[in-house]
């Protein structure tokens, strides 16, 4: 392997390219044709039905519901839910924004809990400590994949009466101990946004395996209707959040490719672990305890703290790495300041949002090959540091 950095014009060490994201064909192209063409784009017609019944399958779960993102999914879980203003929420302090606003959207208080330094996901110990009188649900969120300690949650959850909302936009197909990420608390909430693992431009899911919390769920996403009256009778508040029959005919097509995506992504996520954790100077993230199938919306190390982040980035990234930027930690977000403790510190998301480096999913479909040439890749990178 060439020892000269490709970011000074030495030869690459990630050989070819990766597949694009999102990947479509002309299956994509029939379902959407297909839908055109029944002049049914709204709410009746048969793709939305035909995505959620495949969904819940694969995920064995009872329920499955669409709606137009991940974000409103977890605001409609909380409404279904009874979580409103003055209730307090628990959330981690490592993840997209959109897990610590949805709460703000109901006018509950988000209350954030530091992570676990191998897993990234939110550590039970903290929830612990974390809830008051006041709390009502734990949000946590199964972070690039990764699945949290859902025993040590559920049952926090159940000693304090409190909801458990699995913020599942990470972790499609994620399975531990047998079950799917989504499937282990009250509601599992998903997204289709386009960089996702399983995506149709923009959309998401909320499920469930409980009928009556599943009524609530439809209510809520359409005008406060019960699911057996579609007309103008409207028992609850609620609010339009379907999405309509294109986003879910290129769901069907994209769920049939993601079912053969996913086994790979977690195989060479597996390879690449054990390959980086020979390498001196980064620390992948560690496989939850009872993780049978990591989800690998993203696929996370970190670096050590003698390295510049930046500059590493930039001399990988020449190397082929297909990098991605990094999440702050919540409570730097100026809107969070209002809900954050004097005295509260997050050394672990804190450490996180400065040194972790992320690769996108979609590298992990490569070759085993180019797993092998990735980790090479790093081990250059780190030994030519000095000299950038
Ligand atoms: C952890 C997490 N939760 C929720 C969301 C919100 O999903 P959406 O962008 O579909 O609203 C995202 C989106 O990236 C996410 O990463």
């Amino acid at each position: 392997m060439d020892k000269n950095l490709a970011l000074h014009g030495g030869s690459k060490a990630i050989q070819g390219t990766f597949p694009s994201w999102p990947l479509w064909d002309e299956a994509e192209n029939r379902e959407l044709q297909k839908t055109l063409a029944s002049g049914v784009w709204g709410v009746t017609g048969e793709a939305i039905p035909r995505f959620t019944k495949d969904f819940a399958s694969f995920l064995g779960v009872k329920h499955a519901l669409t709606v137009f993102n991940g974000t409103v999914a977890i605001v409609l879980a909380l409404e279904a839910l009874g979580i409103g203003p003055g209730d307090e929420v628990i959330v981690p302090d490592y993840t997209f924004m959109a897990t610590a606003v949805a709460p703000l959207k109901v006018g509950a208080i988000p209350v954030l809990v530091d992570v676990d330094p191998d897993t990234y996901c939110i550590d039970p110990d903290k929830i612990e400590k974390a809830i008051t009188s006041k709390t009502k649900a734990i949000i946590p969120v199964h972070v690039c994949g990764n699945i949290c300690d859902m025993d040590r949650i559920c049952a926090i959850a159940k000693r304090h009466g409190l909801k458990v909302i699995e913020d599942s936009a990470h972790a499609h197909g994620a399975r531990m101990n047998g079950r799917c990420a989504g499937t282990f608390g009250d509601v599992g909430t998903f997204s289709f946004q386009s960089s996702k693992t399983l995506c149709c431009g923009e959309g998401g899911a909320v499920v469930t395996n409980d009928d009556e919390i599943m009524e609530r769920l439809f209510s809520f996403h359409n005008c406060g209707r019960h699911s057996n009256n579609p007309d103008y009778a409207h028992f609850l508040p609620g609010n339009n959040y379907r999405i309509g029959q294109f986003q879910a005919a290129v769901l069907c097509a994209q769920l049939q490719k993601f079912k053969s995506q996913y086994l790979i992504r977690d195989a060479n996520g597996k390879l690449l672990t054990e390959l980086l954790d020979k390498v001196d100077g980064v620390v992948p993230q560690r496989r939850a305890k009872g993780l049978e199938i990591h989800g690998h919306y993203l696929f996370t190390f970190m670096l050590d703290e003698r390295y510049d982040r930046a500059t590493f980035k930039k001399a990988l990234k020449a190397e082929g790495f297909l990098v991605q930027l990094e999440y702050p930690a919540i409570h730097t977000l100026d809107f969070m300041k209002p809900y954050v403790g004097k005295n509260a510190t997050f050394p672990v998301s804190t450490r996180l949002a400065d040194h972790s480096i992320w690769m996108y999913h979609n590298a992990l479909l490569g070759t085993q090959e180019q797993m092998h040439q990735i980790a090479e890749a790093v081990k250059k990178v780190l030994s030519c540091q000095a000299r950038i």
